[in-house]
């Protein structure tokens, strides 16, 4: 056991260390001149370029970049892409036929309702693709299409870096789909990769901030609730950022809509709450600062996770932590990092079993 940790605490530590190796393993072997190629992997870009709409399927954190994927494909495709929950896609009526795209999601490649979902939308009659982890597990096998994630052996319960190589992988995806369908040329698609690429380091930078994000904790781990606020591509980030916080160290935690807080959920915000704010969006940069002006207004402690070029007015984050000044489309690798070490060190702090959360499996295979 010590030994496979291999000098780390604990299995998720070392899988967040994993992280920008497990990126390289995934991303540079399907590049061909700059390009994202699925050659080898065989998923045709004529299923590619014809579908005419995406349908992503996935449970708990594989759904979650299934939603970051959805706000990054559908802007850009300009096509419908949605995300469906497996256990209720399954008992659903899903509006998908043969022109559908079905992304699939699964570390395990084996969670019960994401395979049942699977078979549901094979029997519609639509293009399967599942992006799967483990090699040769029963989704890999009954999709049309697969494309594996190189993460290598994740034990901790908590997702990590399973998360970020199934982001990467749905990445390429996009990235192939804008090229052969007319989004992108050649050069446009080239400068996504880039700045794919540049995410990478930028994860590593993060990694090295470990000790800001351990100090940080001490203002979440005795309290009963925390919540967590984005806009857009921010939004989609902050429920990973809660899943992983509340499996790992029981506190409760949301992640809600910046502008939907002022809906009811701002009633539960009182002196020293806190509220996780991902602002890394340029576009509704200035949206979510107003929400963040909210919260702080009703005594909030606010964690501030942005930019490094970002501009703030001073006494709105009372801890702010930086990523680097990459493209709004990849903060999520840099973001991902700081949100599962929050929950890590939270975890630690409370003297909780980090790598086997109560009540968890790590592959749900019976329903
Ligand atoms: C379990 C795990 C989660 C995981 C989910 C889906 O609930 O605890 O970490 O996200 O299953 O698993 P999969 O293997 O399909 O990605």
């Amino acid at each position: 056991d010590a030994a496979m940790k291999n000098g780390f605490p604990h299995f998720m530590l070392k899988e967040i260390h994993e992280q920008p190796e497990a990126l390289k393993n995934t991303i540079l072997p399907r590049l061909v001149k700059g390009l994202p190629d699925f050659g080898d992997d065989g998923i045709p870009d004529t299923v590619l370029k014809q579908c005419s709409q995406v349908h992503i399927v996935a449970c708990g954190t594989a759904m979650h970049a299934g939603m970051v994927a959805r706000a990054l494909m559908e802007p850009l495709l300009r096509i419908p892409v949605t995300v469906s929950i497996a256990s209720e896609f399954r008992y659903d009526t899903p509006l998908i036929d043969s022109k559908t795209l079905v992304i699939i999601i699964s570390q395990s490649g084996e969670t019960i309702d994401t395979l049942a979902a699977l078979r549901l939308a094979k029997a519609c009659g639509a293009a399967t693709l599942s992006v799967v982890n483990v090699k040769g597990s029963t989704i890999a096998r009954e999709s049309d299409y697969v494309l594996y994630t190189h993460a290598g052996p994740e034990i901790a319960v908590a997702s990590t870096k399973a998360y970020s190589v199934q982001l990467a992988a749905l990445y390429m995806v996009c990235c192939r789909m804008a090229f052969v369908r007319g989004n992108y040329d050649r050069e446009e698609a080239g400068d996504f990769i880039k700045q794919l690429l540049d995410a990478i380091p930028a994860m590593e930078a993060m990694i090295e901030k470990r000790d800001e994000v351990k100090a940080l904790v001490t203002h979440l781990i005795n309290k009963p609730d925390a919540f967590f606020i984005g806009r857009g591509l921010d939004y989609a980030f902050s429920l990973e950022g809660a899943l992983k916080l509340k499996e790992i160290s029981y506190i409760h935690a949301d992640a809600y809509a910046a502008g939907e807080l002022k809906h009811g959920t701002i009633a539960l915000i009182t002196d020293q709450v806190p509220v996780i704010a991902i602002a890394t969006q340029e576009k509704i940069f200035s949206k979510t600062v107003s929400n963040i002006r909210e919260v702080k207004a009703r005594g909030a402690f606010v964690i501030l996770l942005t930019k490094e070029k970002s501009k703030i007015e001073p006494g709105i984050a009372d801890v702010q932590i930086n990523i680097p000044d990459i493209g709004d489309r990849f903060t999520v690798f840099p973001i991902a990092v700081v949100l599962q070490l929050i929950a890590y060190y939270a975890s630690v702090g409370k003297d909780l079993d980090v790598d086997q959360p109560r009540n968890l499996a790590k592959s749900v295979t019976v329903e």
